[in-house]
């Protein structure tokens, strides 16, 4: 188990002219569905992103990998072949927003588990433009709160152990491998005196 969860990294490098069908994202979005939700109001729905045109309108509006500046994103060719936006439905919602973000995370892990296990990876995309929103006719009750980049694998990423505290930015070596750091098991486990 170990291994498979360390293998369900971000990628943000694919083949672009691998196409994802629609049955494969809709099935997807069918385990996004399964997974827990606070008051279980299930606030979430999603809107499937996969023609060229759509796809490459969407693009600009991503901010992809802010540690690496120098890096501009996916180039022509290792962009995106499909998108998911994450729309929180607000006459579904019960709880506070807190409690939605919670069901996106396990929503969006199950998506990129199922994704994974096909060769396709994923990245979440939370820093966009209001241009990405701007591309469709969002009904007031829909707000886009998160984007999913998706596509075939083209890119290596390697765990490593943080060397300290501050060392979480993720990297490019000569080769383009992306590396990440995590911090060390021994320094997410504390150890509290009692009260
Ligand atoms: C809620 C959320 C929002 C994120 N937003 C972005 C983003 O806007 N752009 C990006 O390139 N990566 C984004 N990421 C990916 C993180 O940078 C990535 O998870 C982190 O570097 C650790 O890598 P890992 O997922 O392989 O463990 C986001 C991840 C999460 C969970």
């Amino acid at each position: 188990m170990r291994e498979k969860i360390a293998r369900l990294r971000t990628i943000r490098r694919f083949k672009e002219d691998k196409k994802l069908s629609r049955e494969f994202l809709t099935g997807l979005l069918d385990l996004a569905r399964l997974s827990g939700s606070s008051r279980n109001c299930q606030p979430w729905q999603y809107q499937i992103v996969d023609t060229p045109e759509l796809c490459a309108e969407l693009f600009p509006n991503l901010a992809w990998a802010g540690y690496l500046p120098q890096w501009k994103g996916p180039g022509p060719g290792q962009r995106p072949s499909a998108y998911i936006l994450c729309l929180l439905n607000s006459t579904w919602q019960k709880g506070p927003e807190t409690e939605a973000y919670f069901d996106l995370g396990s929503a969006t892990q199950n998506i990129i588990i199922g994704a994974m296990e096909e060769g396709v990876g994923v990245c979440r995309i939370g820093s966009f433009g209001t241009g990405a929103a701007n591309l469709f006719k969002i009904p007031e009750h829909l707000s886009l709160r998160l984007v999913l980049a998706l596509g075939e694998v083209d890119e290596k990423v390697v765990l490593e152990t943080a060397r300290d505290e501050e060392d979480i930015r993720y990297w490019h070596d000569e080769a383009g491998v992306h590396h990440v750091p995590k911090r060390a098991l021994k320094d997410v486990i504390v150890d509290l005196e009692r009260q």
